[in-house]
């Protein structure tokens, strides 16, 4: 068991997540602080590929989840007994994948006795700021921007939500991947764009600002084919584009778009707290952006921490905590889900 809980009542939770390529687990006490963390990832097969091929990543969770799930425990010197909850990432994500965690953690919770938590996988990517910062509690305004999802969110209370702006087409995540793919960067694109972008001059492509309906909605879908067009206008002229250039220019217009519209809706809302979610958080300069935007506006700023921004047991731990004490608790029938809305309940 860890050190002794200095709370009153203390209460374990093991998270498991299993939505995209990461088969993740860890146990995490109320709420906030990480007992264990576990991530097993079949990113770099998936790399070969190019992209996520949900099939290789169902067959990889059914193989790996035990033995994380087993360390998690293991790492926190604690057995299924000592845990007080099981919650899972029940939606949104690839139905295969997510359908592996989902019946682990049932067959898990029914034969251990535990209570089931059902966790939305974009309330969990919020959830992984409490872990880092003590003092973070709603309400507060989040850009949750992952490689499935781009939303502004208002933060209402612990599992209530009401999103203010989302993309109309790609997610902030899913441009930057077919970016790099396009210009012959390595999966996942993220990570990529933005090393490519460090020798790069940001000025060097211009780049369309899509018009988009709805203040604080986003799109993505017409620069990601501005820089299509680019490449292949340069091949057409036996020519490339240049990588770096290419690659700052589109981060450097991507990251001004989420970081406009989220201190549009940090301004309009008069919102004290803002904070940044998902795998897209990772990026240095939409960071910079917003943290110097948000303390122009008086805004206290969260950032996750970096090994917190990608997909993780933790941060479901941690939602899970809260969805418990808000009474969502899951019987032996819950489904995976490859859609569901973050203000589903
Ligand atoms: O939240 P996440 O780990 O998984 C999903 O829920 O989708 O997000 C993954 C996405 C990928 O599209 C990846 O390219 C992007 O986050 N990403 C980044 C960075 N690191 C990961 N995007 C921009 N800059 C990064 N440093
Ligand atoms: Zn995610």
């Amino acid at each position: 068991m860890p050190g002794p809980c200095i709370e009153v009542l203390c209460m374990y939770v093991l998270g498991i997540e299993s939505t995209c390529d990461e088969t993740a687990a860890a146990i995490v006490e109320n709420g906030r602080k990480v007992i264990s963390n576990i991530i097993s990832t079949s990113v770099r097969e998936q790399a070969l590929y190019g992209g996520v091929v949900p099939e290789i990543a169902s067959r990889r969770h059914a193989e790996y989840i035990s033995a994380t799930v087993d360390k998690a425990l293991a790492d926190a010197n604690m057995t299924i007994a000592d845990v007080d909850a099981v919650a899972v990432t029940f939606a949104p994500g690839l139905i295969g994948a997510v359908l592996v965690g989902v019946n682990f953690a049932k067959g898990l919770a029914y034969a251990a006795n535990k209570p089931l938590v059902p966790v939305h996988h974009l309330r969990g990517h919020i959830a992984a700021n409490y872990l880092t910062h003590q003092d973070l509690k709603p309400p507060f305004l989040c850009l949750v921007a992952s490689g499935g999802h781009s939303h502004i969110v208002l933060v209402e209370d612990w599992c209530r939500y009401k999103i203010l702006g989302r993309t109309v087409d790609d997610a902030a995540g899913e441009a930057y991947d077919k970016v790099a793919r396009t210009l012959g960067l390595p999966y996942p694109g993220g990570p990529s764009v933005a090393a490519a972008a460090r020798d790069g001059n940001p000025k060097a492509y211009k780049l369309p600002v899509p018009h988009v309906d709805g203040k604080y909605n986003v799109s993505f879908s017409g620069l990601k084919t501005a820089v299509i067009n680019e490449v292949h206008n340069a091949e057409q002229k036996g020519q490339a584009v240049n990588v770096a250039d290419m690659a700052a220019s589109f981060q450097e217009r991507i990251d001004q778009i989420l970081a406009k519209k989220l201190l549009a809706a940090a301004a309009d809302t008069n919102a004290q707290q803002v904070v940044l979610a998902g795998g897209v958080a990772a990026n240095g300069r939409l960071r910079q952006l917003v943290n110097d935007g948000a303390q122009k506006l008086g805004a206290k700023v969260y950032l996750p921490e970096l090994k917190y921004c990608g997909d993780n047991g933790a941060m479901i731990a941690a939602q899970g905590y809260y969805e418990y004490q808000d009474g969502n608790l899951a019987d032996w029938t819950l489904n995976g889900l490859p859609t569901l809305p973050i203000d589903y309940r």
